[in-house]
């Protein structure tokens, strides 16, 4: 390609990727996968890296994190970032309708519109001749920190107004307001993923979105799960919307992700709105605190004027508190699988949303001390969504005196050996190979649903089985025999049988799976797909360098050291003798996958809806690209498979009405392991 045609190119390569950007983020509507986005997006890299002076500032090679900042710069509101009034229940919004009519009778011939309350961290986004200049924290509402670059990151903010070509022409100068956060699910992984690295977990979504933007290295935020949405015009140049309505069908169309909104003819079917979703909540994927409502017109509205700084033509409904407060009544610890220790508060019961909570997780140790958390304490709890509970701190206030300070155990609780806290690390562990809880946990997982899938051994067996010492490491579970399992109690012969045959079946199971089993830190599903293609079999990967490990995309030097670590341990070494030994060392060819061979799910096109049990959204993404499928977003006669999870949305039916094969979790897992 001439100079030209290839910064023709670049420009075209730039175009696309934000049209794709804009289906995922705003329209929810992808047409590629993320490998082919990130294709592209690696192509856009190459030619830019040839020729650093084509680089626009909206080209989408810049959300990558750029050097951290010594500090933030304050940033001027061009107009007040107001606030809003709350409401608990229906007859507050009914009286607030009463208020405001005295002053303006025209509100009760108005329309309304509901919009989710997000929980994140407000933004502000200043766009001038459509691109994106600067954004910044609500901070007191006048005044707010520059946090730009951290912005720039999320891929779901646009760096150029309009997003799509066809979209309205973008004034020369809007401010838009947003609230940026993580969803539970992205959260939840977010945490697993620290864990699994030993380092310290985040408390709940909307600390951790506020925290990952108010730091100075933009590079940390660009590893964050973040997204925004969009729901208000702060100020602009030329004509604006005049409506609630209108001001969101406009940042769509220019392409910022917004909302769902519903416009209401009368209050009374606003508060059935919000009613509605009160009941669904916990379907909803992100962390909201209620739901806002908002009088359509904005002339009405403006006309009402501001309360302190709650404008009158708006109101948050807020949804019944998933907090409350409950006596502490002892801390216990837990040992993990990697030996690390965790305390979880045993409470005095309570009912959270129809659940009744009798644990929340504590955290780790420093937390306890950072709050002064005291054993006896009356404490506050919080219970979103799917996030498990947790303790937010005391009510010092309510203190007796009889309260008593918690100290970290000098000995694990399982084995009794003495614990460790490594340097640099906040964890305190149990180092004791042997050591019966760490044994437990760690052949739960060797049996579970995404490793070797054992059917019927469940934890309350896991535990006899380590109890009774029949089970010392995982592969002693391929030398039980049927008089060992029916000396258990609660066992006879029909399940014996049972589980015999589903650890027989469990050893056809290809090395991915036994690589992902073995538990090794940061080998999950996508790692094990990767090294079993490499490698072939644990002969093989067993004899690889740190070195060529390190070099893998995705694997990196803390997995590849993690991974030879592994195989150097003797505990380790004699497992993998007792396996081979017991008949289960899968091979396979090396690169069949990579060379698009018999790449399970190769040429196949799928579409994924509702909760999976075993994946995360991005994950089984991952799982079925690794496989060689292929992912979009909505369902079409181009579609091979359906994976439906748990409350599968609207894409169950229209599969169904195309004749489109549908896959449960566990279907999806054996369709990969029979090729
Ligand atoms: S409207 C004048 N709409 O909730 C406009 N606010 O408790 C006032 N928030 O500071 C804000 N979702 O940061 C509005 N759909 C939504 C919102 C929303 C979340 C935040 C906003 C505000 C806070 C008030």
């Amino acid at each position: 390609m001439d100079e030209s045609d290839l910064r023709q190119r670049a420009a075209q390569l730039r175009d696309e990727l934000r049209i794709h950007n804009y289906r995922y983020y705003v329209l929810d509507d992808p047409i590629i996968s993320d490998f082919e986005y990130d294709q592209l997006l690696a192509e856009l890299q190459a030619i830019e890296a040839g020729h650093p002076d084509w680089i626009t500032p909206d080209s989408p090679t810049q959300r990558a994190g750029s050097e951290p900042a010594a500090g933030f710069t304050k940033v001027n509101h061009p107009a007040p970032i107001l606030s809003l009034a709350n409401a608990y229940d229906a007859d507050e919004a009914r009286a607030w309708l009463t208020r405001i009519a005295k002053l303006d009778e025209r509100v009760l011939e108005t329309d309304f519109v509901v919009e989710p309350k997000l929980d994140g961290l407000t933004v502000v986004l200043q766009y001038r001749d459509g691109m994106f200049v600067q954004g910044a924290t609500r901070g007191n509402g006048e005044i707010g920190e520059d946090i730009t670059a951290n912005l720039r990151t999320i891929r779901a903010v646009p760096l150029r107004i309009p997003v799509a070509n066809e979209g309205p022409e973008a004034p020369a100068y809007l401010v838009v307001r947003g609230e940026a956060f993580m969803t539970i699910a992205d959260f939840a992984q977010l945490n697993a993923r620290l864990e699994a690295a030993g380092e310290k977990t985040y408390l709940n979504p909307r600390n951790t979105a506020a925290g990952s933007l108010r730091q100075l290295d933009p590079k940390l935020t660009a590893s964050r799960p973040l997204t925004i949405l969009c729901y208000a015009i702060v100020t602009g140049d030329g004509q604006l919307p005049g409506t609630q309505w209108e001001s969101l069908e406009y940042l769509k169309a220019l392409g910022f992700p917004v909302p769902q909104a519903v416009r209401c003819e009368d209050l009374e079917s606003a508060i059935k709105v919000v009613e509605h979703w009160t009941a669904k909540r916990s379907e909803i994927p992100y962390e909201l605190d209620g739901m806002v409502i908002k009088i359509n017109r904005f002339d009405l509205a403006e006309a009402l004027g501001v309360v302190g700084k709650d404008p009158r033509g708006s109101l948050a409904f807020k949804f019944p508190a998933q907090e409350l407060t409950t006596r502490l009544l002892d801390i216990g610890v837990n040992v993990g699988r990697t030996g690390v220790l965790t305390p979880y508060a045993i409470l005095e019961p309570v009912e959270i949303g129809g659940v009744v909570v009798r644990k929340a997780t504590l955290h780790n140790f420093d937390y306890i001390e950072e709050k002064d958390i005291r054993i006896g304490d009356r404490v506050r709890i919080k219970r979103a969504g799917d996030v498990i509970p947790y303790v937010i701190g005391p009510i010092e206030a309510a203190r007796t005196g009889e309260e008593r300070l918690f100290l970290i155990p000098d000995r694990c609780p399982s084995c009794g050996e003495a614990v460790v806290n490594l340097p640099g690390e906040v964890a305190w562990y149990c180092v004791n190979t042997t050591c019966p809880a760490q044994l437990v946990r760690n052949v739960e997982h060797f049996v579970s649903r995404g490793a070797m899938d054992i059917a019927g051994m469940g934890i309350k067996i896991v535990e006899q089985l380590v109890q009774e010492n029949l089970v010392r490491d995982v592969a002693d579970i391929y030398r039980l025999k049927r008089e060992d399992l029916l000396q258990l109690e609660g066992f006879a012969e029909k399940k014996a049988d049972n589980l015999l045959q589903a650890i027989e079946i469990s050893k056809s199971r290809p090395l991915a799976r036994l690589l992902t089993a073995l538990g090794i830190r940061g080998v999950g599903e996508v790692v094990a797909a990767e090294l079993a293609d490499r490698y072939g079999n644990l002969d093989a990967l067993g004899r690889a360098s740190k070195e060529e490990l390190a070099e893998i995309d995705g694997i990196g030097p803390n997995i590849a050291e993690a991974v030879v670590d592994w195989f150097e341990r003797r505990a380790n070494q004699s497992v993998l003798l007792k396996l081979k030994d017991s008949g289960l060392w899968p091979s396979e060819i090396v690169g069949a996958r990579t060379r698009g061979l018999g790449g399970a799910l190769e040429g196949k096109t799928f579409v994924v809806t509702g909760t999976l049990s075993g994946f995360s959204r991005q994950e089984i993404k991952a799982y079925l690209q690794a496989h060689g499928g292929k992912v979009t977003g909505s369902v079409s006669n181009r579609t091979d498979y359906l994976v439906a999870g748990e409350n599968p949305g609207s894409k169950l039916q229209k599969a169904e009405s195309l004749g489109i094969t549908i896959l449960t979790e566990p279907q999806l897992r054996d369709l990969v392991d029979s090729s």
